[in-house]
Formats: structure tokens, sequence, C-alpha cells
């Protein structure tokens, strides 16, 4: 089954790369919801979404919340009937060296960025073995697969990313759950993910890469729409995304 009337849970879709998607999603026959905290830009973008002719609907959420996470998996299946796609894109990458010792900034990733993915697959994970199939895709980052100087915590989270969805994929096989799952690791892309940044130098020097390279976000809702589209014996597991210019 194609995009077109799967129903698809956003999470970070207030802004940049969720944002993008939901829109992308939206425009092409899925019906959307979307999720995040800042409910004016949750509303803002559904009603973006509908102005196109798409069916969209927002549920306000923090992922680092279990309860609220399988509570808007819920509000899902109550408007739509069905859950076919979790896109767990939530995060924030507020860097500075561990030396800086700024350890609620390291809580933060590690409950959004981690835990956040994690709260996803749990509420979905039953409804999909239920109906026999599904589809979990995250957002990990070029920093899980590499290290980067003040990115300590960052790259920590998206490495866990990175092994959460690799053994997802192996128990779906070896559980024939038959649950696809597509992990993301992207390069600089032009969002509002260096606002988070209390660390200056790092601050600039992010918002310098975004400024002179960063690739626009739709690439990215261009390629979760690939992978979602793709047929049901397939799946896309892992895309890497670079801007053409970043080292
Ligand atoms: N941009 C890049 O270059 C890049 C590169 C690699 C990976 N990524 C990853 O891409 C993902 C999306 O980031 P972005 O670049 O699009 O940045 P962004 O524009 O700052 O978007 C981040 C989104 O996450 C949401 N969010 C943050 N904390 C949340 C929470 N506790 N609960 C629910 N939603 C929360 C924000 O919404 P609210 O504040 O409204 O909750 C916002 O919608 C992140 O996982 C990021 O690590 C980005």
């Amino acid at each position: 089954m194609a995009v077109k009337n799967k129903v698809v849970i956003v999470t970070g879709a207030s802004s940049g790369i969720g944002r993008a998607t939901a829109k992308l999603l939206g425009e092409s026959g899925a019906k959307v919801v979307l999720a995040a905290r800042n409910e004016d830009k949750l509303q803002e973008a559904v009603a973006e979404i509908k102005e196109k002719g798409g069916e969209a609907a927002y549920k306000v959420t923090d992922v680092s919340k279990r309860e609220e996470v399988k509570a808007l998996v819920d509000f899902a299946i109550s408007e739509y009937g069905k859950i076919d796609v979790i896109f767990n894109n939530a995060g924030l990458m507020p860097n500075a060296p561990l030396s800086e010792l700024k350890n609620s900034e390291w809580d933060e990733m590690i409950d959004v960025n981690l835990k956040g993915v994690l709260n996803g697959i749990e509420a979905v994970l039953p409804h999909f073995i239920k109906q026999k199939s599904g589809h979990v895709i995250s957002t990990s980052s070029v920093a899980g697969l590499n290290t980067y100087l003040g990115a300590g915590v960052y790259c920590a989270t998206k490495h866990g990313v990175k092994a959460l969805m690799e053994v997802l994929r192996k128990e779906s096989a070896n559980e024939k759950m038959n649950v696809r799952t597509t992990t993301l690791y992207l390069g600089a892309f032009r969002t509002e993910l260096a606002t988070r940044i209390t660390n200056k130098a790092i601050k600039e020097r992010i918002e310098f890469l975004y400024d002179t390279i960063g690739a626009d976000p739709m690439i990215v809702a261009e390629a979760v729409k690939f992978a979602i589209d793709l047929p049901e014996e397939v799946s896309m597991n892992e895309i890497t995304l670079y801007p053409t210019a970043q080292l």
C-alpha cells in the first residue's frame, strides 16, 4: 500500500523536518497526525495541509512522556481507525563540551531523542503486531554514525537510535511481525535545531553551517515518502542524506 490513505503519526511536526514531512505526506493523500508541544505551530501546520485538500489532525504531545505518546497513538486510531506508520522525529541538539556539565540538557536529549523514540515504538508495537503490518521510521543523524567534539550526549542518543532500530528490524523478521523499519542519518538541514544551543561558539558554528550549506528539509520529506511508498515486502532500512557540500 502506498502513502495514499495510510495513517501516519509525525512527531516533531511543529517545525523543520517533521513539519515538511507532514505537509508532503498530507498533500500526497496520507492521513497525518502531527505531534509536538507547540500548539499554535501545530494548528498552523494542520491548516496548511487542509488548505491543500489533505487530511490532518494534531495532538499536543511531549514525546518524553510515555503516557502522552500512548495517548497520541490512541488519538490517531480514534480519528482515522488505524495506525500504519510512526515517524519518531522529535529531537533537540543543545551541544556543548562535556566539561561544561550541562546535565539538564543531557537529560533532555536522552529523554526526547532516545526515550522519545522508544516511547513511540512501545506505543505502536502492540497494534503493529496485531495487524501484522506497520512501519517505524526514526530520525537518527550522521551523529549516530560518527562522533563530534561538543556532541557527546547528542551522539550517544543518535547512536542509541541506530542500535534500537537495527534490533527492531531483526526482531521483526525473527518474530514475523512484518514491521518495516527506516532510520534516517542526516547531515545539515536548514531547520530550527540550532536555536536550542546554549554554547555561543557552537551555536554560531551550526547556524553558519545551516546558512551556507544546509539543505531544504523537504528533501528529507521526499525520502521518507519514498520509503513509505515501497512495496510492503521491502524495507528501506537506512537513508543517509548529506548536503553535497558537507564534509
Ligand atoms: N536539521 C539537521 O541538520 C538535522 C541533522 C540530523 C538530525 N536531525 C534530527 O532531525 C530531527 C528534527 O529536527 P529538526 O532539524 O527538524 O529541528 P527543529 O526544527 O528544531 O524541530 C524539532 C522538533 O522536535 C520537537 N520537539 C522537541 N522536543 C520535543 C518533545 N519533548 N516532545 C515533542 N516534540 C518535541 C519540536 O517541537 P516543539 O518544540 O513544539 O515540541 C520540533 O517540532 C531531530 O531528531 C534532529 O536531531 C536534524
